[in-house]
């Protein structure tokens, strides 16, 4: 029988709105499941007029009756974590180790790791800085990557050893941060303290989740995997090295998971309106201009995160084209349809031209030099915000829509028009149960 589970993944370069799409379609799931990234995430809902930002904790937190999961392939940020639990408790949301469950092998961010973030960021010349998170992502995955250095969850499990690793890897740290980039050292015993306070306060959450997920999709459970970042940001598909440090396309929810890739099932491929991207590196479509400023203003384009604007630009079809064959994508989720309102033409690209040559497939290696061959289609007036079935969206918007359909070869299964759970326009979906 083929796997009910379903993925939501962003095929541009994140903030597609994955928050609220997995907030409206978790309802029929059992498990919410974050498989890549860590705090670098920012995933907003909005309950009615409470607004939520999420960072570490799957969206599923805010539906009762979800377990939600952090895997073995996030890099598990526990000072964030404990002040987003803290801040969702002091909101009246529960969370325990009941419906909150965090991988014994996801890896630890330790306060190195956000050190040496800045650091190296501030030591790069103009052109070369990524324009990172500043959250210590990097960092924790080269540690992941070499061992030897490596901190994980399960140790927060056993103090004494806990201890001992700090001490030790903090020594090590202190010498490399100092030559480096002339760092101040940190003082081990204050991050032993620290971290034996976060032991304290997330022992009854750390579990072997990948038995518990494998277990659940036997028994016929329903998962939804929350991605994190987008496909454009992943570390092997993205536009390197302007990208993030994770898999983040569907292929890295089996082993950030602990589930077979036949496990996965339908992926939704969210996609913006229009395209944004934080941070630097490559962006074809981008409108560093008038249009650009009305698409910020417009859409309140400034980052969940880290607060910075995020540059706009036209949606890219080339480059969804590309994220969805990777993926694998079953349907598409199409958000903020709502921004597009106002603009007398829209533009679409539909591929590049490099240099004589025309080309439909993105590639990342040739994206510096690519200019784009764009269609152009009428804008729409109305509010459509209120638009609650596919054909109360004005001709034009609906055109904009049937576009995007043809020129990603896919359907669209969702319409987002606006922030709230209620602002879904359930379109083309052909996944059973999600509505
Ligand atoms: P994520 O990282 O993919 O979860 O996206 P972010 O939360 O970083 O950014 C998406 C922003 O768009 C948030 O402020 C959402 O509240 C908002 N949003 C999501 N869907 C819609 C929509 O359809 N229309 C509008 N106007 N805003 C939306
Ligand atoms: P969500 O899940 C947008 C970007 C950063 C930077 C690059 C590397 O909210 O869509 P990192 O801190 O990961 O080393 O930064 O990746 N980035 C994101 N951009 N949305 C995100 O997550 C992002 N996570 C990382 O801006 O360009
Ligand atoms: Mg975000």
């Amino acid at each position: 029988m083929a796997s009910s589970n379903v993925a939501v993944i962003g095929l541009q370069w994140g903030d597609e709105g994955k928050g609220k799409i997995v907030d409206a379609l978790a309802r029929n799931c059992r498990y919410v499941t974050r498989f890549c990234g860590g705090a670098n995430a920012g995933h907003t809902v909005l309950v009615g007029s409470d607004k939520y930002v999420l960072h570490l904790i799957p969206c599923g937190i805010l539906t009762e009756g979800i377990v939600n999961i952090v895997g073995n392939g996030v890099v598990f940020d526990p000072a964030g974590a404990v002040q987003e639990i803290d801040g969702l408790r002091s909101r009246g949301v529960m969370v325990n180790g009941n419906n909150l469950k965090i991988s014994t092998n996801a890896h630890m961010v330790m306060p190195w790791h956000k050190r040496e973030d800045v650091l190296s960021e501030a030591k790069l010349s103009a052109g070369k800085k990524i324009g990172t998170t500043a959250r210590g992502i990097g960092p924790c995955y080269a540690d992941k990557a070499r061992r030897s250095t490596a901190i994980r969850v399960g140790d927060l499990l056993d103090p004494e050893a806990l201890g001992l690793k700090i001490r030790s890897v903090a020594a090590h740290k202190n010498e490399l941060l100092a030559a480096m980039y002339g760092g101040e050292p940190m003082e081990p015993e204050i991050v032993v303290a620290e971290y034996t306070g976060y032991a304290n306060k997330l022992s009854e959450m750390i579990t072997n989740t990948g038995a518990i997920l494998r277990k659940a999709i036997s028994a016929g459970q329903r998962v939804l995997f929350e991605g994190g970042q987008g496909s454009m940001l992943d570390v092997d598909h993205g536009t390197y090295p302007f990208v993030t440090s994770s898999a983040v396309t569907a292929c890295g929810i089996p082993s950030g998971a602990g589930i077979p890739p036949s496990a996965v099932g339908q992926i939704v491929g969210l996609i913006k309106a229009y395209t944004t991207r934080v941070g630097a590196g490559p962006f074809p479509t981008e409108q560093d201009n008038q249009t650009g400023q009305y698409l910020r203003d417009k859409g309140n384009e400034y980052g969940a995160t880290t607060g910075r604007p995020r540059r706009c630009g036209w949606f890219d079809a080339a480059a969804v084209r590309y994220a969805a064959d990777i993926c694998g994508v079953n349907e598409l989720a199409l958000s903020l349809l709502d921004v597009l309102t106002g603009l007398d033409e829209i533009r679409i690209c539909t591929g590049y031209r490099v240099g004589e040559d025309q080309i439909d497939e993105f590639d990342p290696a040739l994206m510096n030099k690519a200019q784009c061959i764009y269609q152009t289609v009428k804008g729409w007036d109305e509010d459509i915000t209120d638009c609650a079935e596919f054909d109360e969206l004005p001709d034009q918007a609906r055109q904009y829509v049937n576009t995007l359909e043809s020129l990603l070869g896919r359907p669209i299964g969702f319409i987002s028009v606006g922030p709230e759970r209620s602002q879904t326009i359930v379109h083309n979906t052909r996944i059973e149960g999600l509505k």
